[in-house]
């Protein structure tokens, strides 16, 4: 049950150090070294690109997950919707090697696709929450989330998860392969748990954030670039999904293609700035709305953090920083659906599981 939280999403949410932490335990062997199915690991050693299958906050994960796999195993790496893939089908590679991101296991379109991918014998590796799932039997491998049941619609710790399991998988491939990993991944993976936790013991800043400036606006924007833009996608879906405030996330550098238009006196824009190399410029994108009337939010990390900004971000690995910059725009998506006054845990129109097409 809930227990004390007066709804699932926080208490998923509230679960994630534990997630992090149980992850690093079920793919530790007992000398303490990350370890996945050596079959897994072959499979795509022999493959000439990894495609990475999933819809809605999978398939926001999966665009991390093609970061870490190209970084960590040099493995090019292309992410698809799974609705789109099985009508418009891109041309493949010769070795093809499939990876399905599923939180329930029972999603209707990425199923769709698997079965396309089975009929033509390519292998295939589904990553779920739930052993035993369609997609898990259908699929010629499985890794486990290890979340515990995710119950409420939005999904949180899944999305968490997925990435962990994914940095896992990259780090054992690369030593599969006799290259070296750029990160060592379970120690890193350990010190995220901890950077959740702080994030989320200032959980009143974010409840603070929303009733300011999200409670009764009727849109917003997230902005990011590089790895930072894989989660404003996220943020802007996990926002709409249970907030019904219309969030858009963007590559900031994109904003003065089009979307600066919709800026006006007091439009929520919330920057994510993590990235290095491209953190600078999302900045100068934050004072260009703010130039143009936005109620501007940034949230850094440590280290490229300024006076101005509403919340800085402990410090973590460069390649990880997902993990920990998804957690206030979870929080803030919680917040903002609770002053509103919405069922958080089963926002209208949706279902938990998607098992039609
Ligand atoms: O179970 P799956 O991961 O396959 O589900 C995919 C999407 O339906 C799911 O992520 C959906 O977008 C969530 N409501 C997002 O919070």
């Amino acid at each position: 049950g809930k227990g004390t939280y007066p709804y699932y999403m926080i208490k998923e949410i509230d679960e994630q150090p534990a997630v992090m932490r149980k992850l690093i335990q079920q793919y530790q062997n007992e000398n303490g070294d990350l370890e996945i199915n050596e079959s897994v690991l072959s499979e795509i050693k022999e493959s000439d690109r990894v495609y990475i299958i999933a819809c809605g906050t999978s398939y926001n994960a999966g665009w991390v997950g093609k970061q870490l796999i190209e970084r960590i195993t040099g493995t090019p790496t292309e992410v698809h919707l799974a609705s789109e893939f099985a009508y418009n089908t891109p041309l493949l590679t010769k070795k093809p090697f499939f990876i399905f991101l599923s939180q329930s296991g029972e999603t209707a379109d990425s199923r769709q696709v698997l079965v396309q991918v089975n009929k033509a014998g390519y292998p295939s590796l589904t990553l779920t929450n739930v052993p035993g799932s369609t997609l898990s039997r259908e699929a010629k491998h499985t890794l486990l989330l290890h979340a515990g049941p995710e119950i409420a619609v939005a999904s949180t710790k899944a999305y968490t998860a997925q990435i962990a399991v994914l940095a896992i998988l990259a780090e054992c491939v690369a030593k599969y392969n006799g290259v070296d990993s750029p990160l060592d991944v379970a120690h890193e993976l350990g010190i995220i748990a901890n950077a959740i936790e702080t994030v989320i013991d200032d959980h009143e800043i974010f409840e603070r954030l929303s009733v300011t400036h999200l409670s009764t606006s009727k849109n917003a924007f997230y902005i990011g670039r590089g790895i930072d833009y894989y989660v404003v996608m996220e943020a802007a879906l996990k926002l709409k999904e249970v907030s019904y405030v219309q969030a858009e996330g963007w590559a900031s550098g994109e904003l003065k293609h089009g979307t600066i238009a919709l800026i006006e006196d007091n439009t929520p824009v919330i920057s994510i700035i993590t990235d290095k190399v491209s953190g600078p410029h999302t900045r100068g994108n934050a004072h260009e709305v703010i130039s143009r009337g936005a109620n501007s939010m940034i949230i850094s990390m440590e280290g490229l953090d300024r006076q101005e900004d509403a919340y800085v971000l402990p410090k973590v690995h460069d390649l990880l920083t997902p993990l920990i910059s998804v957690i206030p725009t979870q929080l803030i998506a919680y917040y903002t659906a609770l002053h509103r006054g919405n069922d958080v845990d089963k926002p209208r129109n949706l279902a938990k599981s998607v098992t039609v097409e």
